[in-house]
Protein backbone atom coordinates (compact mmCIF):
# COMPACT_ATOMS: atom_id res chain seq x y z
CA UNK A 1 0.00 0.00 0.00
CA UNK A 2 2.76 2.39 1.24
CA UNK A 3 4.10 2.08 -2.91
CA UNK A 4 0.86 2.92 -4.18
CA UNK A 5 0.08 5.90 -2.07
CA UNK A 6 3.58 7.22 -3.35
CA UNK A 7 2.46 6.58 -6.97
CA UNK A 8 -0.64 8.34 -6.60
CA UNK A 9 1.67 11.43 -5.55
CA UNK A 10 4.08 11.23 -8.21
CA UNK A 11 1.04 10.14 -11.00
CA UNK A 12 -0.30 13.39 -10.56
CA UNK A 13 2.73 15.41 -10.47
CA UNK A 14 3.18 13.95 -14.07
CA UNK A 15 -0.19 14.71 -15.55
CA UNK A 16 -0.96 18.14 -14.06
CA UNK A 17 2.72 19.50 -13.31
CA UNK A 18 2.06 21.07 -9.84
CA UNK A 19 2.40 18.41 -6.75
CA UNK A 20 5.09 17.38 -5.42
CA UNK A 21 6.56 13.77 -6.06
CA UNK A 22 6.80 12.94 -3.00
CA UNK A 23 5.28 10.25 0.13
CA UNK A 24 1.90 11.85 1.16
CA UNK A 25 0.73 11.44 4.47
CA UNK A 26 -2.62 10.58 3.22
CA UNK A 27 -4.98 7.75 3.67
CA UNK A 28 -4.79 4.14 1.96
CA UNK A 29 -6.13 3.88 -1.26
CA UNK A 30 -7.59 0.87 -2.80
CA UNK A 31 -5.50 -1.50 -5.05
CA UNK A 32 -5.84 -0.02 -8.34
CA UNK A 33 -5.23 -3.69 -9.93
CA UNK A 34 -8.97 -4.26 -7.78
CA UNK A 35 -10.88 -1.30 -9.67
CA UNK A 36 -11.48 -0.02 -13.84
CA UNK A 37 -11.43 3.54 -14.82
CA UNK A 38 -14.88 4.22 -15.27
CA UNK A 39 -14.47 7.21 -17.43
CA UNK A 40 -13.21 4.87 -19.96
CA UNK A 41 -16.56 4.86 -21.46
CA UNK A 42 -17.61 8.62 -20.72
CA UNK A 43 -16.85 11.63 -23.59
CA UNK A 44 -16.10 14.72 -22.81
CA UNK A 45 -15.47 17.86 -25.01
CA UNK A 46 -12.39 19.52 -26.36
CA UNK A 47 -14.06 22.88 -24.74
CA UNK A 48 -14.47 21.42 -21.54
CA UNK A 49 -11.48 19.63 -21.25
CA UNK A 50 -9.66 23.90 -22.06
CA UNK A 51 -12.33 24.94 -18.69
CA UNK A 52 -11.23 22.34 -16.90
CA UNK A 53 -7.58 23.81 -17.40
CA UNK A 54 -9.31 26.84 -16.53
CA UNK A 55 -10.97 25.97 -13.57
CA UNK A 56 -7.57 24.13 -12.21
CA UNK A 57 -5.52 26.98 -12.98
CA UNK A 58 -7.16 29.74 -13.54
CA UNK A 59 -7.73 32.20 -16.70
CA UNK A 60 -5.01 34.06 -17.65
CA UNK A 61 -6.01 36.16 -20.48
CA UNK A 62 -3.42 36.03 -24.28
CA UNK A 63 -2.40 33.20 -22.93
CA UNK A 64 -1.81 29.05 -23.48
CA UNK A 65 -4.27 27.70 -21.14
CA UNK A 66 -1.85 24.51 -20.54
CA UNK A 67 2.04 25.32 -21.16
CA UNK A 68 1.39 28.69 -20.30
CA UNK A 69 4.68 29.64 -19.83
CA UNK A 70 7.50 29.27 -22.05
CA UNK A 71 10.47 30.85 -24.19
CA UNK A 72 11.05 30.97 -27.23
CA UNK A 73 13.57 29.47 -29.48
CA UNK A 74 15.28 28.94 -33.24
CA UNK A 75 17.32 26.83 -35.01
CA UNK A 76 17.42 23.72 -38.19
CA UNK A 77 16.80 20.60 -38.63
CA UNK A 78 18.70 18.00 -41.29
CA UNK A 79 17.09 15.09 -41.60
CA UNK A 80 18.64 11.83 -42.06
CA UNK A 81 18.31 10.01 -45.89
CA UNK A 82 18.66 6.34 -44.12
CA UNK A 83 14.50 7.26 -42.66
CA UNK A 84 13.45 7.36 -46.26
CA UNK A 85 13.23 3.91 -46.27
CA UNK A 86 9.97 4.81 -43.83
CA UNK A 87 8.65 8.44 -44.83
CA UNK A 88 8.57 9.99 -47.84
CA UNK A 89 8.25 13.21 -45.85
CA UNK A 90 10.54 16.32 -46.75
CA UNK A 91 12.04 16.53 -43.62
CA UNK A 92 14.30 13.59 -44.31
CA UNK A 93 15.26 14.66 -47.74
CA UNK A 94 18.67 15.86 -46.00
CA UNK A 95 17.64 19.35 -46.22
CA UNK A 96 18.33 22.36 -43.98
CA UNK A 97 14.95 22.83 -42.40
CA UNK A 98 14.12 26.05 -40.46
CA UNK A 99 12.68 25.26 -36.83
CA UNK A 100 11.01 27.44 -34.74
CA UNK A 101 10.31 26.03 -31.18
CA UNK A 102 9.13 26.44 -27.78
CA UNK A 103 9.91 25.20 -24.71
CA UNK A 104 7.37 24.93 -21.87
CA UNK A 105 6.39 24.14 -18.72
CA UNK A 106 3.19 22.69 -17.79
CA UNK A 107 0.19 23.49 -16.59
CA UNK A 108 -1.68 26.67 -17.09
CA UNK A 109 0.06 28.91 -14.59
CA UNK A 110 2.36 31.44 -15.85
CA UNK A 111 4.24 31.92 -12.80
CA UNK A 112 4.68 28.38 -11.30
CA UNK A 113 8.41 28.25 -10.49
CA UNK A 114 10.27 25.62 -12.48
CA UNK A 115 10.72 23.66 -10.10
CA UNK A 116 7.45 23.40 -8.58
CA UNK A 117 6.15 21.88 -11.75
CA UNK A 118 8.31 18.96 -11.97
CA UNK A 119 6.92 17.38 -14.91
CA UNK A 120 6.42 17.76 -18.00
CA UNK A 121 8.18 20.26 -19.76
CA UNK A 122 7.54 20.25 -22.87
CA UNK A 123 9.54 20.95 -26.56
CA UNK A 124 7.43 22.36 -29.55
CA UNK A 125 8.60 22.24 -33.20
CA UNK A 126 7.43 23.67 -36.32
CA UNK A 127 9.21 22.54 -39.13
CA UNK A 128 9.35 25.27 -42.06
CA UNK A 129 9.28 22.65 -44.88
CA UNK A 130 10.21 23.49 -48.42
CA UNK A 131 7.07 24.72 -50.34
CA UNK A 132 5.25 26.88 -47.40
CA UNK A 133 4.45 23.17 -45.99
CA UNK A 134 4.61 22.68 -42.04
CA UNK A 135 5.36 19.59 -39.68
CA UNK A 136 4.65 20.22 -36.14
CA UNK A 137 5.85 18.05 -33.03
CA UNK A 138 4.76 18.72 -29.95
CA UNK A 139 6.25 17.03 -27.04
CA UNK A 140 7.41 16.41 -23.46
CA UNK A 141 9.70 15.08 -21.18
CA UNK A 142 8.09 12.17 -20.34
CA UNK A 143 8.24 8.94 -22.39
CA UNK A 144 4.48 8.36 -21.72
CA UNK A 145 1.16 9.75 -20.83
CA UNK A 146 -0.82 10.09 -17.58
CA UNK A 147 -4.20 8.97 -19.67
CA UNK A 148 -5.65 6.64 -22.25
CA UNK A 149 -8.24 8.59 -23.18
CA UNK A 150 -9.22 12.70 -23.29
CA UNK A 151 -11.84 11.71 -20.35
CA UNK A 152 -9.13 10.17 -18.22
CA UNK A 153 -7.22 13.31 -18.59
CA UNK A 154 -10.01 15.22 -17.83
CA UNK A 155 -10.22 13.44 -14.66
CA UNK A 156 -7.09 13.88 -13.25
CA UNK A 157 -7.16 17.85 -13.67
CA UNK A 158 -10.56 17.71 -11.60
CA UNK A 159 -8.75 15.63 -9.28
CA UNK A 160 -5.75 17.58 -8.92
CA UNK A 161 -7.79 21.02 -7.84
CA UNK A 162 -7.23 23.03 -5.18
CA UNK A 163 -9.47 22.29 -2.12
CA UNK A 164 -10.74 26.22 -1.58
CA UNK A 165 -10.44 25.58 2.33
CA UNK A 166 -6.82 24.12 1.73
CA UNK A 167 -5.69 25.48 -1.05
CA UNK A 168 -4.00 22.01 -1.86
CA UNK A 169 -5.30 19.54 -3.84
CA UNK A 170 -7.41 17.12 -1.41
CA UNK A 171 -5.44 13.86 -0.77
CA UNK A 172 -8.43 11.73 -0.53
CA UNK A 173 -9.54 12.85 -4.08
CA UNK A 174 -5.91 12.28 -5.63
CA UNK A 175 -5.37 8.27 -3.91
CA UNK A 176 -9.54 8.00 -4.93
CA UNK A 177 -8.55 9.10 -9.11
CA UNK A 178 -5.04 6.83 -9.15
CA UNK A 179 -7.06 3.89 -7.63
CA UNK A 180 -9.86 4.34 -10.25
CA UNK A 181 -7.64 4.62 -13.27
CA UNK A 182 -5.23 2.17 -14.03
CA UNK A 183 -4.05 4.06 -16.97
CA UNK A 184 -2.30 6.43 -14.70
CA UNK A 185 -0.06 4.08 -13.28
CA UNK A 186 2.78 3.65 -15.93
CA UNK A 187 3.21 6.94 -15.66
CA UNK A 188 3.46 7.36 -12.15
CA UNK A 189 5.61 4.33 -11.65
CA UNK A 190 8.48 5.82 -14.12
CA UNK A 191 8.08 9.01 -11.83
CA UNK A 192 9.20 7.67 -9.15
CA UNK A 193 12.77 6.66 -10.71
CA UNK A 194 13.54 10.32 -11.84
CA UNK A 195 13.54 13.55 -10.69
CA UNK A 196 13.14 17.10 -13.07
CA UNK A 197 15.99 17.87 -14.92
CA UNK A 198 18.22 20.33 -14.77
CA UNK A 199 17.70 22.30 -17.73
CA UNK A 200 15.41 22.44 -20.92
CA UNK A 201 18.35 21.50 -23.19
CA UNK A 202 19.40 18.37 -20.76
CA UNK A 203 16.09 16.72 -21.51
CA UNK A 204 14.94 14.27 -23.52
CA UNK A 205 11.41 15.00 -25.32
CA UNK A 206 8.93 12.31 -26.44
CA UNK A 207 7.02 12.63 -29.15
CA UNK A 208 4.75 9.84 -26.73
CA UNK A 209 1.73 9.04 -29.24
CA UNK A 210 2.37 6.38 -32.24
CA UNK A 211 1.92 8.18 -35.26
CA UNK A 212 2.52 6.57 -39.06
CA UNK A 213 5.72 6.86 -41.25
CA UNK A 214 4.08 6.93 -45.15
CA UNK A 215 6.76 5.58 -47.30
CA UNK A 216 7.14 6.62 -51.58
CA UNK A 217 4.90 3.07 -52.26
CA UNK A 218 2.15 4.51 -49.81
CA UNK A 219 2.80 1.83 -46.82
CA UNK A 220 2.16 2.94 -43.53
CA UNK A 221 4.82 2.45 -40.97
CA UNK A 222 3.79 2.92 -36.96
CA UNK A 223 6.83 4.64 -35.16
CA UNK A 224 7.68 6.73 -32.48
CA UNK A 225 9.91 9.14 -31.86
CA UNK A 226 12.17 11.21 -29.36
CA UNK A 227 14.28 14.30 -29.02
CA UNK A 228 17.50 13.13 -27.31
CA UNK A 229 20.28 15.51 -26.54
CA UNK A 230 23.82 15.15 -27.81
CA UNK A 231 25.10 16.23 -24.90
CA UNK A 232 23.14 13.89 -21.98
CA UNK A 233 20.40 14.17 -19.53
CA UNK A 234 21.00 15.76 -16.27
CA UNK A 235 18.57 15.58 -13.41
CA UNK A 236 18.61 17.69 -10.28
CA UNK A 237 19.39 16.52 -7.56
CA UNK A 238 17.79 16.99 -4.21
CA UNK A 239 19.96 20.01 -2.85
CA UNK A 240 19.51 21.68 -6.62
CA UNK A 241 16.15 21.49 -6.60
CA UNK A 242 16.02 23.31 -3.22
CA UNK A 243 18.34 26.13 -4.36
CA UNK A 244 17.15 26.78 -7.73
CA UNK A 245 16.50 30.23 -8.77
CA UNK A 246 12.43 30.70 -9.42
CA UNK A 247 13.12 30.71 -13.25
CA UNK A 248 15.79 29.03 -13.89
CA UNK A 249 14.90 27.31 -16.99
CA UNK A 250 14.64 30.09 -19.34
CA UNK A 251 17.45 31.82 -18.39
CA UNK A 252 19.62 28.64 -18.20
CA UNK A 253 18.26 28.21 -21.81
CA UNK A 254 19.14 31.64 -23.19
CA UNK A 255 22.54 31.69 -21.63
CA UNK A 256 23.45 28.11 -23.21
CA UNK A 257 22.12 29.34 -26.43
CA UNK A 258 24.67 32.35 -26.83
CA UNK A 259 27.90 30.01 -26.19
CA UNK A 260 26.48 27.88 -29.12
CA UNK A 261 23.96 25.50 -30.55
CA UNK A 262 22.70 22.25 -28.35
CA UNK A 263 21.69 19.80 -29.95
CA UNK A 264 19.32 17.08 -30.55
CA UNK A 265 18.91 13.32 -32.33
CA UNK A 266 15.54 12.16 -33.46
CA UNK A 267 15.78 9.01 -32.50
CA UNK A 268 12.57 7.13 -34.08
CA UNK A 269 11.31 3.26 -33.33
CA UNK A 270 9.89 1.01 -35.55
CA UNK A 271 6.57 -0.63 -34.15
CA UNK A 272 6.30 -4.13 -34.44
CA UNK A 273 2.84 -6.20 -34.72
CA UNK A 274 0.58 -5.80 -31.05
CA UNK A 275 2.32 -3.22 -30.59
CA UNK A 276 -0.52 -0.36 -29.24
CA UNK A 277 -0.72 2.27 -31.27
CA UNK A 278 -3.92 4.14 -30.19
CA UNK A 279 -2.72 4.27 -26.04
CA UNK A 280 -0.24 6.76 -25.68
CA UNK A 281 -0.22 5.52 -21.47
CA UNK A 282 1.78 2.26 -22.56
CA UNK A 283 5.03 2.17 -23.98
CA UNK A 284 6.46 0.00 -26.52
CA UNK A 285 9.85 -1.95 -25.56
CA UNK A 286 12.93 -0.63 -25.84
CA UNK A 287 14.33 -3.08 -27.53
CA UNK A 288 12.05 -2.12 -31.12
CA UNK A 289 14.30 -1.15 -33.66
CA UNK A 290 15.48 2.20 -34.11
CA UNK A 291 17.86 4.77 -35.65
CA UNK A 292 18.63 8.20 -36.00
CA UNK A 293 16.43 10.08 -38.49
CA UNK A 294 17.84 13.53 -38.34
CA UNK A 295 19.68 16.54 -35.65
CA UNK A 296 17.84 19.18 -34.59
CA UNK A 297 20.04 22.17 -33.54
CA UNK A 298 18.76 25.24 -31.54
CA UNK A 299 21.49 28.23 -31.54
CA UNK A 300 19.03 30.94 -30.24
CA UNK A 301 16.43 31.65 -27.47
CA UNK A 302 14.13 34.71 -26.53
CA UNK A 303 11.35 35.46 -23.95
CA UNK A 304 8.27 33.90 -25.10
CA UNK A 305 6.40 37.29 -24.73
CA UNK A 306 6.46 39.48 -28.63
CA UNK A 307 8.45 36.19 -30.29
CA UNK A 308 7.32 34.43 -33.33
CA UNK A 309 6.71 31.54 -31.09
CA UNK A 310 4.05 33.24 -29.02
CA UNK A 311 1.09 33.16 -31.76
CA UNK A 312 1.64 29.56 -33.21
CA UNK A 313 -0.64 27.40 -32.58
CA UNK A 314 1.47 23.75 -31.98
CA UNK A 315 -1.22 21.46 -33.34
CA UNK A 316 0.36 18.01 -33.51
CA UNK A 317 -1.68 17.47 -36.48
CA UNK A 318 -0.06 19.68 -38.67
CA UNK A 319 1.96 17.07 -40.23
CA UNK A 320 3.81 17.12 -44.05
CA UNK A 321 2.62 14.32 -46.41
CA UNK A 322 4.94 11.15 -45.23
CA UNK A 323 3.87 11.49 -41.48
CA UNK A 324 -0.23 10.33 -40.42
CA UNK A 325 -1.49 10.25 -37.75
CA UNK A 326 -3.14 7.07 -35.58
CA UNK A 327 -6.37 6.79 -33.97
CA UNK A 328 -4.46 7.49 -30.60
CA UNK A 329 -7.84 9.30 -29.03
CA UNK A 330 -5.42 11.34 -26.90
CA UNK A 331 -3.91 12.40 -30.29
CA UNK A 332 -6.84 13.34 -31.88
CA UNK A 333 -8.70 15.20 -29.43
CA UNK A 334 -5.32 17.54 -28.97
CA UNK A 335 -6.22 19.30 -32.15
CA UNK A 336 -10.02 20.67 -31.42
CA UNK A 337 -8.53 21.52 -27.56
CA UNK A 338 -5.53 23.33 -28.41
CA UNK A 339 -7.57 25.01 -31.24
CA UNK A 340 -10.26 26.15 -28.27
CA UNK A 341 -7.41 27.30 -26.42
CA UNK A 342 -5.27 29.42 -29.60
CA UNK A 343 -8.72 30.92 -30.00
CA UNK A 344 -9.56 32.30 -26.61
CA UNK A 345 -5.77 33.41 -25.94
CA UNK A 346 -5.16 35.01 -29.29
CA UNK A 347 -8.81 37.13 -29.17
CA UNK A 348 -7.22 38.25 -25.69
CA UNK A 349 -9.58 36.28 -23.38
C1 LIG B 1 -6.22 15.08 -23.79
C2 LIG B 1 -4.94 15.44 -23.66
C3 LIG B 1 -4.43 16.84 -23.81
C4 LIG B 1 -5.08 18.03 -23.72
C5 LIG B 1 -6.56 18.27 -23.42
C6 LIG B 1 -4.09 19.08 -23.96
C7 LIG B 1 -4.37 20.43 -23.96
C8 LIG B 1 -3.47 21.43 -24.27
C9 LIG B 1 -3.80 22.81 -24.46
C10 LIG B 1 -5.20 23.40 -24.34
C11 LIG B 1 -2.66 23.47 -24.76
C12 LIG B 1 -2.50 24.95 -25.10
C13 LIG B 1 -2.62 25.14 -26.63
C14 LIG B 1 -2.45 26.57 -27.11
O1 LIG B 1 -3.08 27.49 -26.57
O2 LIG B 1 -1.68 26.79 -28.06
C15 LIG B 1 -1.59 22.51 -24.72
C16 LIG B 1 -0.26 22.79 -24.95
C17 LIG B 1 0.73 21.83 -24.98
N1 LIG B 1 0.59 20.48 -24.86
FE1 LIG B 1 -1.14 19.49 -24.56
N2 LIG B 1 -2.87 18.50 -24.17
C18 LIG B 1 -3.02 17.13 -24.10
C19 LIG B 1 -2.05 16.19 -24.28
C20 LIG B 1 -0.74 16.45 -24.55
C21 LIG B 1 0.26 15.45 -24.80
C22 LIG B 1 0.01 13.94 -24.90
C23 LIG B 1 1.44 16.12 -25.00
C24 LIG B 1 2.78 15.57 -25.38
C25 LIG B 1 2.95 14.58 -26.23
C26 LIG B 1 1.17 17.53 -24.84
C27 LIG B 1 2.11 18.55 -24.94
C28 LIG B 1 1.81 19.89 -24.96
C29 LIG B 1 2.81 20.92 -25.15
C30 LIG B 1 4.32 20.72 -25.29
C31 LIG B 1 2.13 22.13 -25.17
C32 LIG B 1 2.72 23.52 -25.38
C33 LIG B 1 2.78 23.78 -26.86
C34 LIG B 1 3.32 25.16 -27.16
O3 LIG B 1 4.46 25.43 -26.78
O4 LIG B 1 2.58 25.97 -27.76
N3 LIG B 1 -0.15 17.70 -24.58
N4 LIG B 1 -2.12 21.27 -24.43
Amino acid sequence: MQHWRWVAACGMSAIVTFLPCERPASAEIASPQATTAATEIATIQPSEAVESFEKTFGVHRGLRRNHAKGTCASGEFVGATVAQEWSRSALFQGDRIPVLARFSVGGGNPAVADVDSALPRGMALEFRLPGDTLQHMTMVNIPIFGAATPASFNDALVAARADPETGRPDPKRLNAYMASHPDAHPLAEWSRHHRPTASYYQSIYYGIHAFLFVDVQGISHPVRWRFVPRDGVKELSAAEMASVPHDFLESGLIEKLRKGAVLWDMVVYIGEPGDPIDNPSVAWPESRRHFVAGTLSLSSATPQHGAPCENINFDPLVMSDGIAATNDPILLFRSPAYAVSFGKRISGQ
